[in-house]
């Protein structure tokens, strides 16, 4: 079901939304997954542990809310092919994408020469399905990390890059809590360490807080 239609559905039935409030207690509401995808071809690497970081602070921000990380690092996910019959690894990722309580992304992609990885263009073309029949994932909140190795590397490019097209899908794009206004950016100067990227980190996690509370304003 769109999510959108959720939501009316649930608000015709009478049901109360948080539209307020985000210290709802866990028995109070329905579960709030937010999804966290790395689009690194490296799983495990900068991207991955950057994106779970933001997922460990969004799970903090209320009981209701779970999160799962899908490092696409490793996996084979062609772009969209034109002919729609394409079976690959986005086929196993899919049925998660559809899972009805998801409520925010965080996607994260390296910068590669100052664009996205071909893997996140890719699985974000694969993601296509999704707006038909009709749009799933319009409304749920979207935040973007990025990784790159360089200070000024192109963070923040790739940033827009995304979020142009998660608006295709009428996502709720959001940043993150002040001094990540735009989203999380991380510098990879630490050979692969992100950890040590201490500003870095510090985006991530304000990015994974404001998805959360974004998600929980839409959902009910
Ligand atoms: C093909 C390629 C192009 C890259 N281009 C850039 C770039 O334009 N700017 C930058 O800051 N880092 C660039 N990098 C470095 C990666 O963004 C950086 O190492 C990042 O941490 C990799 O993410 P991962 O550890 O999750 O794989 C590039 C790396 C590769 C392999």
């Amino acid at each position: 079901m769109n999510r959108r239609k959720f939501i009316n559905q649930t608000l015709a039935a009478g049901a109360a939304v948080s539209i307020s409030s985000t210290t709802a207690l866990a028995g109070d509401r329905t579960p709030v997954k937010i999804l966290g995808i790395s689009c690194s071809p490296r799983k495990g690497k900068t991207t991955a542990t950057a994106v779970q970081a933001a997922l460990d602070a969004a799970n903090k921000v209320d009981g209701s809310i779970e999160v799962e990380l899908i490092d696409l690092g490793g996996l084979g996910i062609s772009g969209f092919s034109g002919n729609g019959a394409t079976t690959d690894d986005f086929d196993g990722i899919l049925p998660k994408l559809r899972e009805p309580n998801v409520g925010g992304w965080i996607i994260g992609s390296p910068v590669y020469f100052r664009s996205m990885s071909a893997l996140c263009k890719a699985f974000l073309e694969r993601c296509a399905v999704l707006r038909k029949p009709s749009l799933l994932l319009a409304d749920t909140a979207a935040g973007v990390l990025t990784v790159g190795a360089y200070r000024n590397g192109g963070q923040e490019l790739v940033i827009e890059q995304i979020h142009s097209i998660l608006l295709c899908h009428e996502m709720m794009i959001v940043g993150g809590k002040p001094g990540a206004h735009q989203g999380a950016t991380l510098w990879n100067a630490y050979k692969d360490d992100i950890t040590k990227d201490e500003f870095g980190m510090d985006t991530a996690r304000k990015l994974g807080i404001r998805v959360a509370e974004a998600a929980l304003r839409v959902t009910v």
